[in-house]
């Protein structure tokens, strides 16, 4: 009987589209897993959807201009479309706006309301009087009380992974108007994580030992459980997100993190409205998630604690996080735009995405934090995937056309039995293939899988490259026939092997060399031989090409440039605070002007979204300035201190009603603020996550 699995990626927020760090965390990792899985012959369902509640889609709506819907309608198609793209073969893309989804998490609370598991309760919460609005998660930050970290939010601090509650953050501001927050009352709904303590502890430590957890979720755990677990609020005073399910709580929605993990219990549904039970309500299955380090506490302890409050689940078997994905030696960010955005490079480089594949594989953060870079990309590419696997399929096509007419050719026993010789060390490689890469995989070492196939490429290749069939043509047909079909061999078991990594040039091996079901389940079983007569196609397609450094060059200059803003974006923080008392050295300060004259200025927050050159003009971009409630061109003397790609994305405070002028026939409404010495010329940018068209005073 086949082993039942579910698997699940993280939902990601449908706030945005993929960029390469999610891919590398959550999406990748589960997508080897389950194509190794179905391989073979289990039983799995791979779930996945767009998480569509909570701050995090609000706060993007408005800085977008949208309404959460078109937010979501937008984002969810862009994931969606970027991770089939990539051949991320999940079973259903769900999205937690489906009613199916509604429906499912509020009886989920139903049961644990009427098991009388909740804790109703009326505590001050901040609340933001500007908008009218309690501030709970992402609509307030302030400073971490265990790191320090000055930018955490109300529910987590980014910095150190601690989960917090608002009322913890020191000097807590809100992120809508930028404002102190009051306390006011409100009810909630509570989950009292610590009456759970012992139950999950021990749960944990039983997964410990029988599924070997990786090192630093286990430790994680750990460490929250030993700071003691608090009750946590699972409802939120805010009009988006699942309703709570009760008649005395009008205006208020389940928390983001108690309905997306039930996420996957209703995606479940969508894809198998009959038989899902036998899955999630099966104490056989395997339930394994995938997820970044940043949600390890809700997948770990709280999602656990649902699930068993409720009964009738299955728990989770292993939670295998991967760390964080850095980019060029800086963090990945989505706010200043400093990212490879999948769908970007699904479009820059077509029929590359088994490239991607194979070096977010490689490079993948298992154990900890790793790095990407063009240049790392363009050297696996060309010396590994074009130089080992690539060369050594060609050679092995070209030379059974070019001297057997495409077919495995008959070979007599004796330089067959000198080839077989040669090829000792090949033969035992592959004989131990599928064993080395299924203990691998089960121990969630995606990257050493990978080696090993790798590995046994070089030595096939390394076969080839002594034997030299090419030449043994000449002197002695049989042997040099009795190394190509070795060698034949040896790629169809990588066409079946390599499935799970590169599934697209897999399929393409496949189908030249013309295998069939049959021929992958002996394949399977260590029982294939490329038997004499067997035909291979004739195709004069490569299975990669090599990658020029003129077509990466644009995408390292983009990422420098940005990196370039950054830093300088710090440096003038810095140097703003340590200059002050060298005034005198610089421009004199004008002379004195009533508030009221200042008041008549009218700066607000907002990010430049489009930027392009004016023909004709050296100093001139025109800019698209994305101000929450409107947008708007604005026309900047900034083109000899920046290229329009590198400033895209970048939060900027304008001065909204300047009145309109015209330059180079262009209509400008507004100016950016700059700060400069007159030699450099930088952004005046506010710090943190304050949305777009708040007033700077
Ligand atoms: O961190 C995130 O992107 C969340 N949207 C992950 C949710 S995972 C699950 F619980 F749905
Ligand atoms: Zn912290």
């Amino acid at each position: 009987m086949p082993q039942k699995y579910l698997v699940t990626s993280a939902l990601p927020y449908a706030n945005g589209p993929f960029h390469i760090g999610h891919i590398a965390g959550a999406y990748l990792s589960a997508d080897i897993y389950v194509r190794w899985l179905r391989l073979c012959n289990e039983d799995v369902v791979f779930v996945c959807g767009s998480d569509e509640h909570g701050a995090a889609i609000t706060i993007q709506a408005k800085r977008e201009g949208k309404t959460p819907r078109e937010l979501i309608d937008l984002y969810h198609e862009q994931l969606k479309q970027g991770a089939a793209r990539l051949g991320i073969s999940f079973d259903i893309y769900h999205r937690t706006s489906d009613p199916i989804h509604h429906q499912t998490s509020q009886d989920f609370f139903k049961v644990l309301y009427d098991k009388g598991v909740f804790i109703e309760k009326v505590s001050e919460q901040l609340y933001d009087e500007t908008a009218q609005m309690f501030l709970a998660d992402r609509y307030v930050k302030g400073t971490c009380p265990k790191c320090g970290h000055d930018a955490a939010y109300g529910d987590q601090c980014e910095k150190c992974g601690s989960s917090l509650d608002p009322l913890d953050l020191i000097n807590p501001v809100s992120t809508l108007s930028g404002s102190t927050p009051i306390l006011r009352q409100t009810k909630h709904w509570y989950l009292p994580l610590g009456n759970y303590t012992e139950w999950v502890s021990q749960w944990i430590d039983e997964q410990q030992n029988t599924e070997t957890w990786k090192k630093q979720v286990y430790k994680q755990c750990q460490s929250w459980i030993e700071q003691g677990l608090r009750d946590r609020a699972i409802t939120r005073d805010i009009d988006w997100g699942v309703p709570v399910p009760l008649p005395d709580a009008e205006g208020k929605v389940l928390y983001v993190w108690m309905d997306a993990p039930i996420g996957y219990i209703s995606a479940t549904k969508a894809l198998l409205p009959d038989t899902w039970q036998d899955y999630w309500q099966n104490p056989d299955t395997k339930l394994v998630h995938f997820i970044g380090k940043d949600n390890i506490v809700f997948h770990c302890l709280i999602f656990p604690i649902m699930l068993h409050a409720h009964g009738n689940f299955v728990l989770p078997t292993n939670v295998p996080a991967n760390q964080f994905l850095n980019l060029e030696g800086e963090k990945l960010s989505t706010s200043r735009n400093y990212a490879v955005w999948l769908l970007d490079y699904l479009n820059n480089f077509p029929g590359m995405e088994d490239v991607l594949r194979y070096t977010l594989t490689a490079i993948m953060p298992e154990t900890k934090d790793s790095d990407f870079s063009w240049k790392d990309l363009q050297t696996r590419n060309n010396s590994e995937l074009v130089a080992i696997l690539g060369n050594l399929v060609n050679r092995v096509i070209v030379l059974l056309n070019k001297n057997f007419e495409g077919k495995i050719p008959d070979v007599l026993p004796d330089p067959r039995a000198i080839i077989e010789d040669a090829a000792f060390e090949l033969r035992q490689y592959q004989k131990a293939l599928h064993q080395n890469l299924n203990g691998y995989i089960h121990r969630y070492e995606f990257r050493n899988a990978l080696q090993e196939i790798l590995n046994v490429a070089r030595v096939a290749n390394k076969f080839l490259t002594d034997t030299e069939p090419w030449k043994l043509i000449k002197t002695n047909p049989d042997q040099a026939g009795a190394v190509l079909t070795i060698c034949a061999e040896i790629i169809a078991y990588f066409a079946v092997y390599l499935e799970p990594f590169l599934p697209f040039s897999a399929n393409k091996l496949r189908h030249w060399l013309l295998l069939s079901d049959e021929d992958i389940e002996a394949i399977k079983n260590n029982t294939f031989t490329m038997e004499t007569g067997r035909r291979i196609l004739n195709t004069n397609e490569y299975l990669f090409r090599k990658i020029e450094d003129a077509e990466i060059a644009p995408y390292i200059a983009q990422l420098e440039a940005k990196r370039q803003t950054m830093l300088d974006a710090q440096k003038t923080v810095a140097e703003a605070t340590t200059e002050t008392q060298t005034v005198a050295t610089h421009t004199p300060v004008k002379e004195a002007i009533t508030y009221d004259d200042f008041a008549k200025l009218d700066i607000r927050t907002a990010t430049i979204i489009a930027a392009e050159r004016v023909p004709k003009a050296d100093k001139l971009l025109k800019l698209t300035i994305d101000l929450g409630f409107e947008q708007r061109t604005v026309v900047s003397g900034i083109a000899e201190h920046y290229t329009p790609e590198s400033i895209v994305g970048q939060r900027v405070l304008l001065l909204a009603n300047l009145a309109p002028r015209k330059l180079r026939g262009i209509e400008s409404n507004g100016m950016i603020l700059m700060a400069g010495d007159g030699k450099t010329l930088q952004f005046v940018s506010p710090e943190g996550e304050i949305e777009n068209g708040n007033v700077v005073s």
